[in-house]
């Protein structure tokens, strides 16, 4: 089962748990500004849940990678989008800026470790 920890607080979720809904449940902040309010409720299409993800996920599918190379994201940029997203093992987390994620500035990054 994947362990989260986020600034010293452990969480748990089974492993192929939407890291979304983790994120959410656990009052992470996903999205930036009025994104919270304005977003596509994790259908894939908004692009305001873009996170950088180190470790071990599920690939992008065709929607996650349709909607990551349109403006303003790039797939230059390697973000993928949390809602698309199933967790799979130990992860390292980054939200950057920006209405939709896509800037350069961290706003905040957390680890997701796996607990075999
Ligand atoms: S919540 Fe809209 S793309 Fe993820």
């Amino acid at each position: 089962m994947p362990r989260i920890t986020v600034c010293g607080k452990i969480l748990t979720c089974a492993e192929g748990t939407n890291l979304r809904q983790v994120l959410l449940k656990e009052g992470i902040p996903l999205y930036n500004g009025k994104a919270k309010i304005i977003n596509c409720l994790g259908i894939g299409t908004c692009g305001t849940c873009a996170v950088e993800v180190e470790g071990d996920v599920s690939p992008a599918n065709w929607k996650e990678q349709a909607r990551i190379s349109l403006p303003p994201h790039a797939l230059t940029k390697g973000r993928r989008l949390a809602c698309q997203i199933q967790v799979q093992g130990d992860l390292r987390l980054t939200k950057y800026n920006g209405f939709w994620g896509q800037g350069d500035e961290p706003v905040w990054s957390l680890e997701i470790a796996s607990e075999k």
